[in-house]
């Protein structure tokens, strides 16, 4: 089944028909809302490739545009037939039967201690171009890429808050990891809590989780598992991935960005709960106020995902001193 790709054009006008009831994503054959996609540009970075770019690095902003060109809309995230779905689904089989709550402890000490590199954030977004999704089905470009034309769409619709013009810029940068050998099934994809039942609306939720011993853990798989009624996200240990990675690198070095930006940030790529209602009795007053923010943001991940290639070397200096305001110098990664 072919699905429609959202009109190019959005991408500059996202609040206009987000909910159009299209339906685009299909997983192992369950349809999800359009409002469930609004994530879908960072979704598809599920599995990633590293590729070494040539001499000419503007080439990391040349994806393949002429066979794109050709394209019509129908011809966009066909996710049921090719090889796609099986990459797909083998990357969240992988994610849903290894992200324990083990494992996800495991991942914190690892990574929360920020000792695997020392950069600048623009260094770091840099370094995405050799990040490739290699499930994308549209375009093969790096995440470098993306995350200039998520913050373009934000500035564009939010001209006044330069604040979250950075976080559209730096929101993916978390999926460094991937360079430093973590695998792409701990890095990408949508997020969701450990130590609890997996709730219905995570992707090929009955059928990838059927090898995960938390899943049959009587600990772990009651709806509170863990955790009391209305804690509150910030003692909820989600599937470690990019969003979590970010969050501590950017608490670590004492960044100054907003807090409704370090939600964004830290909770873009859970799905089942933003976009699908779940996990709400986890969730305390603080969450609710936020979750609107987080919608928001998900809707320039998405939509800004077009071939209009933005000139990043002309917009780099403006994204450079919102970095000098929020997240100066060198951070510890
Ligand atoms: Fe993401
Ligand atoms: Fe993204």
């Amino acid at each position: 089944m072919r699905r429609e790709a959202p009109d190019p054009s959005l991408a500059y006008r996202p609040n206009l028909e987000k909910n159009d009831n299209t339906d685009y994503r299909i997983f192992g054959g369950s349809r999800q809302s359009v409002s469930e996609e609004q994530h879908s540009s960072c979704k598809y970075f599920i599995t990633m490739r590293v590729i070494s770019i040539g001499p000419d690095p503007s080439l990391a902003y040349r994806p393949d545009l002429e066979k794109n060109e050709n394209k019509v809309k129908e011809d966009y995230r066909n996710f049921e037939t090719g090889s796609l779905i099986d990459r797909v689904f083998r990357t969240y089989k992988l994610m849903h039967t290894n992200q324990t709550l083990d494992f996800v402890k495991k991942k914190h000490y690892e990574w929360s201690g920020c000792s695997h590199s020392q950069m600048g954030i623009m260094d770091a977004v840099m370094s995405l171009d050799q990040v490739v999704d290699e499930s994308d089905p549209d375009v093969d470009f790096p995440n470098s890429f993306h995350a200039f034309q998520t913050a373009e769409g934000i500035r564009e619709a939010h001209p006044d808050k330069d604040w979250f013009h950075l976080v559209g810029l730096i929101h993916d940068v978390g999926k460094i990891m991937a360079l430093w050998d973590e695998p792409q099934w701990a890095v990408v994809g949508d997020t969701f809590p450990v130590g609890c039942k997996y709730q219905n609306s995570v992707v090929f939720r009955d059928t990838t989780f059927l090898e995960n011993p938390d899943d049959k853990d009587p600990r772990y798989n009651s709806e509170y598992g863990i955790y009391e009624p209305n804690c509150g996200l910030d003692k909820v240990l989600m599937s470690w991935g990019h969003d979590e990675y970010l969050y501590r690198v950017l608490k670590f070095n004492k960044c100054q960005i907003p807090e409704e930006g370090l939600y964004m940030i830290r909770f873009h790529s859970f799905y089942p709960w933003h976009t699908g209602g779940d996990y709400m009795h986890l969730c305390n007053d603080k969450d609710l106020s936020m979750m609107p923010w987080v919608q928001e943001f998900n809707k320039f991940d998405l939509y800004t995902k077009t071939t209009n290639m933005p000139d990043v070397d002309e917009l780099k200096s403006y994204y450079q001193s919102l970095i000098d305001k929020y997240c100066p110098g060198i951070l510890k990664w």
